[in-house]
């Protein structure tokens, strides 16, 4: 952090001191106001529910500019990752800084896929479940239960614990988004193959059976291999700040990504996707494309609560660049797959069309998420819409674990503990029962 040459100062109109604040410069993007010593010297707190204008920690992992639409993971714009890296290349990216060389890339990929098999006990936790669980809720349960596993690397002070931690996590999500599938369908669960990629080896632990083995084909493994890079890591995102303010306590980063599972669950996060083809699927129900205008009249009245999901960001005021990507993978695998005319993916384009010339969307600078065309992408693959979410957990993953480890390794850091403006009951008595 640069100290900027410009401060900022606090007054108060009821001739209270006023106060100096320090303003720090990053590499690119807003200045902060540091405001650490606020309380401390005017017994006042900020307020700022939803963190609207609150930046919580200095990182050096991604970068978003929300006006131009921008997206960069340690540097570099999403745009080139997308199309020059897979996504262990950005999984080395995101945690160690910079992208592997030759040698350092054979050596992550094979400690990774030397630790894609989960105990055999794993499975005893799923049988708990019922068979029409959401894979969300078997996956919070099973991805907490590993801390139960590994008590050699639970320590998240020790460096060694954080990186074989990470490996584990990185290398058992494919396996246990697989597994909650399996057992949704009711059957065999299939064990990971060590020659395979890392997307590959995902949809054969989906789709093959001890029966019949699956087939990879290389244009859905380099799409699905892209839509983990595009999931991979966000800034400050509200599963990856529940992170950060789990981890924060000291506990086992199993436990802490296993917040950050959670909270990706909502409908107005990660939960997005699923809910956005479920969208799509209701409106091709009710009348496909000539049904748009209705639809989102309904959008545009506030008091129907009904959102265009896979619409608008907290950050993003233009284009989201993974929904860009993401549309382009979409033409790729409906082609390869000879599904030009999917209905869904042509509503999906008639409601962007309509929602970009609308003032409605344009006013409140509402474009297309990453959640927009990803769902589209993945039930052409054959992925349940309920898994997506689950999709969307594994791939982002490896920006927790990146952005935890970051703030550990911080010697400033505390343990989050906000504070609030009281506007509850002043103190009063308990009266007895008789006078309540
Ligand atoms: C992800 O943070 C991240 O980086 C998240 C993520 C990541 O990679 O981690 O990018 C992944 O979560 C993408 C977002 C997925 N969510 C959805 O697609 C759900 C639909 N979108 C909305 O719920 C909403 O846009 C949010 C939650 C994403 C952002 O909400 P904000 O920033 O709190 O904005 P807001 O709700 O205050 O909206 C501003 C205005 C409001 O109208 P007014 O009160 O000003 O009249 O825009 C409206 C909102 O009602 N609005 C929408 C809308 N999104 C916002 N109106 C209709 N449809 C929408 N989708």
């Amino acid at each position: 952090m640069t100290p900027s040459d410009v401060k900022a100062t606090l007054s108060f109109s009821d001739g209270s001191a006023s106060m100096d604040l320090p303003i720090y410069k990053g590499t690119i993007g807003p200045d902060v106001i540091d405001i650490r010593k606020l309380y401390a010297q005017t017994g006042k707190f900020t307020y700022d529910p939803g963190f609207l204008s609150t930046s919580s920690c200095n990182s050096t992992i991604t970068y978003i500019d929300g006006d131009k639409g921008e997206l960069l993971y340690r540097g570099y714009p999403i745009e080139q990752l997308a199309v020059n890296c897979d996504y262990l290349d950005t999984c080395y990216l995101l945690l160690y800084g910079d992208l592997p060389n030759e040698s350092q890339r054979q050596d992550f990929h094979a400690r990774v896929t030397n630790h894609t098999m989960v105990n055999e006990q794993m499975q005893f936790f799923l049988r708990g479940f019922r068979r029409d669980a959401h894979p969300m809720a078997i996956m919070t349960g099973l991805v907490g239960a590993l801390s139960a596993f590994y008590h050699d690397s639970t320590d998240i002070n020790n460096p060694q614990h954080r990186e074989i931690a990470a490996i584990r996590l990185i290398a058992k999500m494919p396996t246990l988004v697989a597994m909650a599938y399996k057992y949704s369908a009711g059957q065999p669960y299939m064990y990971p193959k060590n020659d395979l990629s890392y997307a590959g080896n995902f949809m054969r632990m989906m789709f093959a059976t001890p029966c019949e083995d699956y087939k990879v084909n290389p244009v859905i493994e380099r799409a699905l291999d892209r839509i983990f890079i595009l999931h991979a890591d966000h800034e400050q995102n509200a599963s990856t700040s529940t992170v950060r303010l789990c981890g924060s306590s000291g506990t086992n980063p199993f436990a802490a990504i296993a917040a950050g599972v959670a909270c990706l669950w909502g409908p107005a996060h990660g939960g997005a996707n699923e809910a956005c083809l479920n969208m799509l699927e209701e409106i091709q129900a009710n009348g496909g494309v000539a049904k748009v205008g209705e639809f989102m009249e309904k959008v545009k009245d506030k008091n129907s609560g009904v959102k265009l999901m896979g619409f608008g960001h907290r950050v993003y005021k233009n284009y989201d660049p993974r929904a860009k990507l993401m549309r382009e993978t979409c033409h790729e695998v409906l082609n390869e797959l000879g599904l030009q005319n999917d209905p869904l993916f042509k509503l999906a384009m008639e409601l962007e069309k309509i929602a970009l010339e609308d003032d409605y969307f344009v006013a409140r600078k509402l474009y297309p998420n990453v959640d927009f065309y990803s769902g589209i992408v993945q039930r052409a693959i054959g992925i349940p819409v309920q898994l997506f979410t689950a999709i969307f957990a594994l791939a982002r993953t490896v920006g927790w674990i990146a952005q935890l480890n970051e703030m550990i390794a911080d010697p400033e850091y505390k343990i989050g503990r906000p504070r609030q403006l009281y506007v509850g009951a002043a103190q009063r008595d308990v009266k007895p029962l008789s006078e309540r």
